[in-house]
C-alpha cells in the first residue's frame, strides 16, 4: 500500500494580498494540481490521491467559518470527514496510521491538523468522532500523548515544563526494532472536553515564534498520539489490542537570515527536514543506496520510521500557498509530494493479546 498523498491550497493571507506582485500560480482540476511559472507561464501538472481546493469558492462568515459557494471548494469539514473516516476505520480494525502535514511556512499545516479559531482541524474532529463511534467506553480505553521534537530533543507537552528532563526524553527501540519515546506520559480521555483540554495544554507548551509574515510559526515538529485499547472477553480470559494514530504537524524549513537570533534551532530544524527528504528519496528509489535507509540521521526520521516504509497506513497532506511569490518553494514541495507517493508500506494489523 502506497503512502496516500493529498495537496491543499489555502486562500491568500493578508501578507500576500498586500504584495503588489501577488498572483495565484496554482490550480486544481479533479485530482490534478497545475502550477504555472509566473515568469515563463509554463505549467506543470502533478497527480495525487486527493487535491483539495480551499483557495476560493466560499464566503467567510463573521465567526470565521467558510460557507461553500462553488463545488470546487473543499472546506475543513470535507477534509476532516475524509481523513477521520479512514483513520478511525484503521484504528478500529487494529491498524496503526500516521497522518502528517508538510509544506512551507504559513502554508496551512497547523490549520489543517488542529484548526484555528472556530474552524476545527483533522485532529480534534477525529478525536471527537472516535468518542461518538465507541458506544461502550467501558470496554475500550482512549489515551493521548503529545510531544515535540525541538533541536533534536523530545519534550512531553502534556506534563509541566518544570518536570522536563534537561535534554528531553530518549528514543529507544523495542523488541520489534521499532522506535518509541521512552517515559512519554499517556492521558485517558472519556469526553470531548478531555480532548479539548489536552490539545489546549499541549499546544500552549509547544514552541512557536512570531514569524516574518506576522504569523505564529511552528518551531518544532509536534506529534499527537491517539491510542485505542480495545478489550474483548473470550471464555474466562480478557483479550486486549492496542492501535495508534500518529498525527504529526511538522515545522517548515526556515531561512536562517529570517531569524538570526534563533540560528542554532533553525539549523537543527532544517537538517531534520533534509534527513526526511533523504529518507523519502531513498525509500522511493531503494536501489540508489543499496536498500539502506538512514532513519537514524535525525529524531524526526526515527520517529517517522514506521510511517515511512513500515507497517502502518500513512497519509500526507502537503499544504500549498497559492501565491506566485513562493512559486519555487511550492514547486519543490509538489516534487517532494510526488516522491512520497511512491513509497510503499506493508500495513500489518495489531493482534489481541491476553492481559
Ligand atoms: N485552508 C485555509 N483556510 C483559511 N485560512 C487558512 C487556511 N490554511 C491556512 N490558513 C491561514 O494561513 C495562516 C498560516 O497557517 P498555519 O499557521 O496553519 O501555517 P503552517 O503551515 O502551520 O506554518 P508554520 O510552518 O510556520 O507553522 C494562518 O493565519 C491560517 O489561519
Ligand atoms: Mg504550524
Amino acid at each position: 500500500m502506497n503512502i496516500n498523498v493529498a495537496v491543499r491550497v489555502r486562500p491568500f493571507i493578508r501578507f500576500e494580498l498586500q504584495s503588489a506582485d501577488n498572483q495565484c500560480c496554482i490550480d486544481i482540476e479533479g485530482n490534478s494540481t497545475i502550477i504555472t511559472d509566473p515568469k515563463s507561464l509554463e505549467s506543470e501538472q502533478f497527480l495525487f490521491n486527493n487535491s483539495f481546493w480551499s483557495h476560493d469558492g466560499f464566503v467567510e462568515r463573521e465567526d470565521g467559518l467558510c460557507l461553500r459557494t462553488s463545488s470546487k471548494f473543499a472546506g475543513s469539514e470535507d477534509i476532516n470527514e475524509e481523513y477521520s473516516t479512514k483513520l478511525l476505520n484503521n484504528l478500529l480494525e487494529g491498524y496503526n496510521s500516521c497522518i502528517f502535514s508538510y509544506g512551507q511556512t504559513a502554508s496551512g499545516k497547523t490549520f489543517s491538523m488542529y484548526g484555528i479559531g472556530n474552524t476545527q482541524g483533522i485532529i480534534p474532529y477525529t478525536c471527537e468522532k472516535l468518542l461518538s463511534r465507541l458506544n461502550n467506553l467501558s470496554e475500550n480505553e482512549i489515551l493521548i500523548s503529545m510531544y515535540e521534537i525541538y533541536t533534536e530533543e523530545i519534550y512531553d507537552l502534556l506534563v509541566p515544563k518544570t518536570s522536563w528532563p534537561k535534554h528531553g526524553l530518549k528514543i529507544r527501540t523495542n523488541s520489534d526494532h521499532e522506535f518509541f519515546v521512552e517515559n512519554l506520559s499517556k492521558h485517558p480521555v472519556r469526553s470531548p472536553e478531555d480532548f479539548q483540554e489536552l490539545i489546549r495544554r499541549g499546544s500552549t507548551n509547544k514552541r512557536s515564534f512570531q514569524a516574518l509574515m506576522n504569523q505564529i510559526a511552528g518551531y518544532s515538529h509536534v506529534f499527537l498520539i491517539l491510542e485505542l485499547k480495545q478489550r474483548v472477553n473470550q471464555e474466562d480470559k480478557v483479550l486486549e489490542m492496542s492501535s495508534f494514530i500518529t498525527f504529526a504537524d511538522l515545522a517548515a524549513k526556515q531561512r536562517v537570515f529570517a531569524c538570526a537570533t534563533l540560528e542554532k534551532y533553525v539549523i537543527s530544524l532544517n537538517s531534520s527536514i533534509a534527513a526526511l527528504q533523504t529518507v523519502v528519496k531513498n525509500l522511493a528509489n531503494p536501489a540508489s543506496r543499496g536498500g539502506v535507509i538512514r532513519y537514524r540521521e535525525s529524531a524526526l526520521t526515527r520517529i517517522l520510521a514506521n510511517a515511512l516504509g513500515g507497517n502502518c497506513k500513512t497519509y500526507m497532506i502537503c499544504t500549498l500557498s497559492p501565491s506566485s511569490k513562493y512559486y519555487e518553494d511550492t514547486k519543490k514541495d509538489l516534487k517532494f509530494a510526488s516522491v512520497v507517493k511512491k513509497i510503499r508500506n506493508q500495513p500489518v494489523p495489531n493482534q489481541y493479546k491476553e492481559i
